[in-house]
């Protein structure tokens, strides 16, 4: 079984005559332990059994950044990063981008099964009602900087509405969970737009329920003085794609962080903005912001090839954003929906100049040694921005716009969370290796 597949049941299946466990022999000791194998792991806690003596505490494992500990069961998401698959309840991400809307994929990611047309209606109409938010978090938002980042101003408002729902504390009560998860699918999108325009200082526009989710958010970012907002059918439809390609994507760092924080039973609302605070970052969600930035710093097709040097050169300093996946090691293939749907968005806003230099610099990659020899090939990020750029959102809004889609996966896993009986609050284990047992020196006789 290939490291970059999410394990599956059968990938535990036994064969005939044949144990379905491992031996592991602790060679300190000469003690041998048999381990059960289920769905292709074996428990970590199974090995604490081998200790060196009554004190010993037992053996532990050593897995900085998770890199072969799978901390859930899952039902949510499927990759198989070596074959470039990704599922969301089994169906293909490119027939759900082809064929559905996005809530129709987040009610599935929910749910675990697509709705009927009457659950559709049901819940596209709840999610539409709860667009609105507390005039109070209007406040909230213009006591921000004029130049604050809209990702930081997501991610405090997104927690402070903890304190306008003090009833989401009942996460055990799947009916309380419910109301919240439509809450924050329907509120996520008019506080992106409100932080927008805070940063442009132009007043905040309230949510139209005539609207799609897609055809509502760009007019809460973009209407002016028009009595209604009538959104361009293609770019609403690219939104509704990209933001399907980013509803989930099993056990990634912000989702890490949804699950450790919701672990502690804090309220959703709380766990979320950990969540955001996570995708941030320019390793993750951030990285659609950081192609854009890296493509405007090479400037032009010619400078390519200088900047693919540096990165080689660099020992890991200089990357080249939007290339790389800790699982998809063949291609990512949210990267593919992305760069055909391109060439639709840009017929209607005109090619974005940095495109040219985005083929070169793929084209470059892909067929250099020292990319090829590490499995770095192009990810969601890496066409994402362009089209974001072309669809007129500024580079500070590309993680909100990956965090807007998400919240409905963090929201999945998060429930999946509430009802396993395997999980506990998240805790990991160190390994200590500083000093110990020291006395207390005062001030004059240290140094
Ligand atoms: N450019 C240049 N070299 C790279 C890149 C890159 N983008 N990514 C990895 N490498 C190199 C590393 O330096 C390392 O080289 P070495 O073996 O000589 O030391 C090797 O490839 C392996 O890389 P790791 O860092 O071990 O891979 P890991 O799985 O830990 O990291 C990550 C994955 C974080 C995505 C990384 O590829 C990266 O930083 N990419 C750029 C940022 C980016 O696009 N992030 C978006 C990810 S998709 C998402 O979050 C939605």
């Amino acid at each position: 079984m290939a490291e970059t597949v999410t394990k599956t049941a059968e990938a535990g299946a036994p064969k005939t005559g044949t144990r379905e466990t491992v031996t592991v022999t602790d060679n300190r000791t000469g003690q041998a332990i048999e381990v059960p194998i289920e769905n292709g792991t074996i428990k970590a806690m199974d090995l604490r059994k081998l200790k060196t003596g009554p004190e010993d505490f037992g053996l532990m494992t050593y897995d900085p950044a998770f890199m072969n500990t799978a901390s859930t069961k899952s039902t949510i998401t499927f990759i198989d990063g070596d074959k470039g698959i990704l599922e969301y309840r089994g169906y293909p991400i490119a027939q759900l981008a082809e064929k559905c809307s996005y809530l129709e994929v987040a009610y599935l990611v929910l749910n675990g099964e697509l709705p009927t047309k009457e659950q559709y209606k049901e819940f596209s109409g709840e999610v539409t009602v709860h667009t609105m938010v507390h005039e109070n978090i209007k406040n909230l938002m213009k006591g921000f900087r004029y130049d604050a980042h809209p990702m930081g101003m997501l991610c405090s408002t997104f927690g402070a509405l903890s304190t306008f729902y003090p009833e989401a504390k009942a996460v055990r009560d799947p009916d309380a969970r419910k109301r919240e998860i439509i809450r924050m699918i329907a509120k996520i999108p008019t506080l992106a737009a409100f932080a927008y325009r805070h940063s442009i200082g132009f007043p905040f526009v309230y949510p139209d329920n005539e609207l799609s989710y897609t055809g509502n958010f760009l007019s809460m970012m973009y209407r002016t003085a028009e009595p209604k907002y009538k959104p361009n059918p293609v770019l609403e439809k690219a939104l509704e794609v990209l933001f399907i390609l980013h509803a989930d994507h099993e056990q990634n760092c912000s989702t890490n962080a949804m699950r450790a924080i919701g672990s502690s039973e804090a309220d959703p609302y709380s766990s979320a903005a950990g969540a955001i605070s996570a995708l941030y970052g320019p390793l993750h969600g951030g990285a659609n912001e950081a192609v854009l930035r890296m493509l405007a710093a090479i400037g032009s097709k010619a400078k390519v090839p200088a900047f693919v040097k540096d990165v080689k050169e660099s020992g890991g300093e200089v990357k080249l954003m939007g290339f790389g996946h800790r699982v998809y090691k063949n291609y990512d293939p949210r990267a593919k929906v992305i760069k055909e749907m391109a060439d639709k968005v840009f017929e209607v806003t005109g090619k974005n100049p940095l495109l040219e230099i985005a083929l070169e610099l793929e084209k470059i990659a892909l067929s250099d040694e020292y990319f090829v020899k590490r499995k770095l090939y192009p990810n969601v990020d890496f066409y994402s921005g362009l089209i974001y750029q072309a669809m007129k959102f500024p580079v500070d809004m590309f993680p909100v716009l990956f965090a807007i889609p998400r919240m409905s996966g963090w929201l999945a896993q998060w429930q999946e969370l509430m009802i396993d009986k395997d999980q506990k609050i998240a805790r990991p284990r160190q390994v200590y290796l500083g000093k110990r047992n020291r006395d207390y020196v005062p001030f004059e006789k240290r140094g």
